[in-house]
């Protein structure tokens, strides 16, 4: 049975949470088990800033984070779940998000489809979602689609369509074809894993992903080939030069 699991960055159990329970229901149908992890009930202590886990590779910190991380590199599938607050996702999703710096170095959920999901009384649902997408695209994981709500739109249901990609692409990954942005976000961090970083270079080595165009040998747009091409090129010799 293929594993999910659901962060909720609300501390009440109630719209976002009611979201998930629907989407919990539909994956059932699929043989997939989604667990939620509340994140107000968890002991997430705020970054210190001193950035000893991206340049020592351990954070200083001691709490419940690298439990709930382990279990993200373990899920098949992963959902990220806030409410907007002033326009963004809850304070402890954000806390939680800070403490997955080092993802941006050495990324560990790349075959990871992640469904984002947001809810509102009405404004700010577009710019939250997109926020948790350039969270996954920056942990250089898979975007697999967006689900949202708002006071006017909260009573209907959640449907099969909105969330088949993300059941897809649990099962078959690597049939995400990468966009631009994803690309240009991978030679960004390949160029700064190459030039800046041995922990990060060791890392990117290991995985033989400095002499490729992508995490795995997904099918690429040429003209999107072309572009983040040309973008690696330019980091790389800012970089070298630095
Ligand atoms: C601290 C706080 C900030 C909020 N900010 C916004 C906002 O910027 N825009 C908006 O439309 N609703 C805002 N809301 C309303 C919530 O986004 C909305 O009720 C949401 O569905 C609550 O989700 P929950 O039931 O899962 O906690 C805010 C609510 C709280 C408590």
């Amino acid at each position: 049975m293929k594993q999910v699991i659901a962060l909720l960055g609300s501390k009440r159990k109630k719209n976002t949470y009611r979201i998930l329970i629907e989407i919990q229901r539909i994956l059932e149908n699929h043989n997939i088990k989604m667990s939620i992890i509340e994140l107000y009930s968890e002991h997430i202590e705020s970054c210190l800033g001193c950035e000893h886990f991206i340049l020592e590779g351990s954070c200083v910190l001691n709490d419940d984070t690298t439990q709930i991380i382990n279990k993200l590199i373990n899920a098949d599938g992963i959902i990220l779940a806030s409410p907007v607050y002033l326009q963004q996702v809850s304070g402890q999703l954000k806390t939680f998000f800070d403490r997955t710096c080092m993802w941006y170095h050495r990324p560990m959920l790349t075959e990871k489809p992640i469904l984002s999901v947001a809810t509102t009384k009405g404004s700010g649902l577009k710019k939250t979602l997109s926020y948790l997408e350039s969270i996954t695209i920056q942990w250089g994981a898979i975007p697999a689609g967006k689900v949202g709500r708002t006071i006017f739109t909260q009573d209907r249901h959640i449907s099969e369509e909105e969330i088949s990609k993300f059941v897809k692409l649990i099962y078959e990954p690597q049939k995400h074809i990468p966009n631009l942005n994803q690309l240009i976000n991978f030679e960004i961090q390949k160029a700064m894993a190459l030039y800046l970083n041995n922990l990060d270079r060791e890392y990117w080595e290991e995985k033989k992903w400095h002499e490729q165009q992508y995490y795995y040998a997904a099918k690429i747009n040429p003209i999107s080939k072309y572009i983040s091409h040309r973008i690696c090129k330019f980091i790389q010799d800012k970089m070298k030069t630095k």
